[in-house]
């Protein structure tokens, strides 16, 4: 069941976003080589305390940190470490879920750490610009598979692969919650799009060829890429408006 939210939810979905976005931009100056993932964690559940809100992220089934660190091919909800130092050339996604008010703020952006080779500059780059193709689908009356269908049609001519194991989602009072968001072509989701629907836009993309991803047996969270290339991610929360969208997770 896909909740429409009223006026007053998607002003605390805005606040809620803002707050979101603000933190990513508050962490950026500190992610540099040498600086571990930890440290970013810890940043984040100060500066998140300070504003009033929650990192969503802790506790939430077991996760043990405030934020997800997803390093080179780590895909998706990678644990912030003490042993985990930025170097030179790392590609790391952070992805933020903050609760203010009772409600979800969830955004992520994969930094380059110093400088890279030109692939992996496009790579991070095209990942983004997929993201914002994916958003610009939406619009009332029309198919929520259009943003896997972009995203696809953008993705293809890379060589590059989609993920598909982990999806975008609806999110309000609560952090996950129907629709599932697919950033791939798929009939699983002929959903009619409406005014009033908040959901996450989040692909994640890998270099390679495989959209395989395995999860770590040992800490039961960290995803990573099967033939080991580089994953990254982009993530906005948005609000289904009359003509589009609005990103609620920007400052
Ligand atoms: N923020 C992630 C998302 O975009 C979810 C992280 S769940 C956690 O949906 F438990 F790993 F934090
Ligand atoms: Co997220
Ligand atoms: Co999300």
């Amino acid at each position: 069941m896909i909740r429409i939210k009223n006026a007053v939810e998607i002003e605390k979905m805005r606040k809620a976003g803002r707050l979101a976005s603000q933190l990513l931009d508050h962490i950026e100056p500190y992610v540099k080589e040498g600086v571990t993932t930890l440290y970013l964690n810890d940043l984040c559940s100060v500066f998140t305390k300070m504003h009033g809100a929650v990192s969503a992220p802790l506790n939430y089934r077991g996760f043990p940190k405030s934020i997800c660190t997803s390093i080179n091919n780590v895909v998706c909800h990678g644990i912030p470490s003490e042993k985990d130092v930025l170097a030179k050339g790392d590609i790391v996604n952070i992805d933020v879920t903050v609760i203010l008010n009772g409600f979800h703020g969830d955004t992520s952006r994969t930094f380059i750490v110093g400088d890279t080779d030109i692939k992996t500059e496009n790579f991070v780059k095209r990942t983004e610009i997929a993201m914002y193709r994916g958003i610009s689908a939406i619009m009332p009356g029309k198919y929520l598979y259009e943003v896997g269908k972009t995203i696809e049609k953008y993705i293809g001519k890379f060589g590059y692969s989609i993920v598909r194991d982990y999806t975008g989602h609806g999110i309000g009072k609560n952090f996950h919650e129907d629709p599932q968001v697919f950033h791939h072509f798929t009939k699983e989701n002929k959903i009619r799009l409406r005014k009033g629907m908040i959901f996450t836009v989040e692909p994640m993309i890998n270099m390679g060829s495989s959209y395989r991803v395995k999860t770590s047996r040992s800490d039961g969270w960290t995803v990573t890429t099967t033939d080991g290339s580089l994953s990254a991610q982009f993530e906005h929360t948005i609000l289904v408006t009359d003509d589009g969208t609005e990103i609620l997770t920007k400052t």
